[in-house]
């Protein structure tokens, strides 16, 4: 009785993302361990909330029952719970079956059924709720990416006091391929929930104004929607980054500098070491990539014996068939180019498809020359300012076009990967540049990533949120 008495603890920030920045994964024989949760958002929220006091709301990536709420670095952790059918409907069904291949250019087939929408919309409804129970009075919750933008609107209708928010960690699509999906003004409503969209680029805002003014009539001035009760909302581009100075920092720790060495010394020492780290996910331009470097080691361009390649790619979204077809894809082709090229012993290419730990990952940025990264479509790709973050010194980026990265940095090999004879050749300018020209451009991209960090980015999106529908000063 005296429990039910004491003050229910509330929080003044309050973020809600589809996963906890921890993944529960059960064994076969039970045991439970908490992971680190897969991908960019993680990576970067996690950064934004230690040290924060807030409370992050997301699912435990286990289906059944949600584990009780509990602390991890200065974080109050709320799981919300899936049932199993609500992650084949909400999660692979709507989340990444209909919404992840439309909003990444239809790269594959969205699928749409109305089951899956119903159940989108009912998870979108558990978040705001759990949401409106832990926001303080007059306080902020932060929305995350396309697996939620049904919720602002349904917040705000339980609780008009709060500020909120929402980041698209991915792009938002042109309004001609938006509109095929149902659905669709019910989702540019729930947005319209919010005080403050943040998008990556600039046209990623441009097509979420694009599509109110054209599929709901609404009056849009600037950057500035306003629906008919009053309520407005602003959209712009703030885009997102990394912890620069955590991951420039751990590239110089002794031991990932021995791991470095240690990587490039178990491959032979090569000439020339390219790198490749993806979730494994068809937005990613693996099959692009492969297809360059299998061309170049076919014509003789690239040696397998003294210019090796490492791919890495995380396992992701394993259940649905466009991610099996990928893995399967990808799997095939590197069996074929090595064995069509590899040396005995020496692989040219070596494919890891595994998570790693953050210091691995450093000596990996380090170890590599060339880093290839080769999106058909990304929001922004954390990878890219990971690996300058990690060089100080030379090293050279291939970075397609197509990535939010690209629009910061212009000094890259900037590519187009669906011309896989321009891919190879800006392949080929980034391993032959000379010294000089590689360090000179990789200075100018450190300073743009050092600077723009994701603690800025933080402070600017929370800033253009306090300041909404306005703009900051
Ligand atoms: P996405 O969010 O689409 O997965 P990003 O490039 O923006 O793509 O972010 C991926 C994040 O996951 C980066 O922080 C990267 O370092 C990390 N990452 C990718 N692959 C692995 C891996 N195999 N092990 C550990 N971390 C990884
Ligand atoms: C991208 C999305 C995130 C997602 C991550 C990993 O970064 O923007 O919302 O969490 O991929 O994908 P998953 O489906 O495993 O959460």
């Amino acid at each position: 009785k005296e429990l039910c008495s004491l003050p229910k603890e509330t929080f003044d920030l309050v973020i809600a993302a589809n996963r906890l920045p921890v993944d529960r994964v059960v064994h076969p024989d039970g045991e439970v361990e908490w992971r680190r949760s897969p991908g960019g958002l993680v990576t970067a929220m996690e950064s934004v909330m230690r040290g924060r006091d807030g409370a992050w709301i997301g699912w435990s990536g286990d289906p059944g029952e949600a584990p009780e709420p509990f602390r991890e670095d200065d974080m109050q952790l709320h799981p919300v719970p899936l049932s199993a059918d609500e992650v084949s409907d909400y999660y692979e069904g709507f989340s990444n079956g209909s919404l992840w291949p439309l909003y990444h250019d239809v790269i594959v087939q969205p699928t749409f059924k109305r089951r899956w929408r119903a159940a989108y919309e009912r998870i979108n409804k558990r978040f705001a709720d759990a949401a409106a129970d832990l926001a303080a009075e007059g306080g902020t919750v932060w929305v995350q990416d396309y697996q939620l933008q049904e919720m602002p609107a349904m917040l705000r209708a339980q609780r008009p006091d709060l500020r909120l928010g929402w980041f698209n960690h991915i792009p938002f699509p042109p309004v001609e391929l938006f509109m095929q999906l149902p659905a669709r003004e019910s989702l540019l409503h729930g947005l319209l929930g919010a005080d403050f969209l943040g998008f990556q680029r600039k046209a990623d805002a441009y097509n979420f104004l694009n599509a109110c003014r054209q599929l709901l009539a609404a009056s849009v001035k600037g950057d500035v929607v306003r629906l008919p009760d009053g309520h407005a909302t602003r959209a712009a581009a703030v885009p997102i980054s990394i912890d620069a100075q955590a991951m420039a920092d751990l590239a110089t720790t002794p031991g990932v500098k021995a791991r470095a060495a240690e990587i490039r010394e178990q491959l032979g020492n090569p000439e020339h070491l390219m790198l490749g780290v993806d979730r494994l996910d068809y937005t990613k331009g693996i099959r692009h990539r492969l297809k360059a470097v299998g061309e170049l080691y076919q014509e003789g361009a690239l040696d397998p014996a003294t210019t090796k390649f490492i791919q890495v790619a995380t396992p992701s979204r394993e259940r649905l068939e466009a991610y099996q077809h990928i893995r399967s894809q990808v799997e095939r082709t590197v069996g074929q180019i090595n064995g069509d090229h590899s040396p005995i012993g020496a692989p040219a290419v070596t494919y890891l498809h595994r998570s790693f730990p953050r210091e691995e990952m450093a000596a990996l940025f380090l170890a590599a020359d060339v880093m290839l990264v080769t999106p058909l479509r990304d929001g922004m790709n954390l990878v890219a300012k990971e690996y300058i973050a990690a060089h100080d010194g030379t090293g050279a980026l291939v970075l397609s076009e197509f990535t939010g990265a690209a629009s910061e940095l212009k000094q890259a090999y900037l590519t187009n990967p669906h011309d896989i004879s321009a891919l190879k050749q800006s392949i080929m300018n980034a391993i032959q540049a000379p010294p000089d020209v590689l360090a000179r451009r990789m200075r100018a991209m450190r300073r743009q990533v050092m600077t723009h960090d994701v603690q800025r980015w933080a402070e600017d999106f929370l800033t253009n949120l306090a300041a909404a529908p306005e703009r900051p000063r």
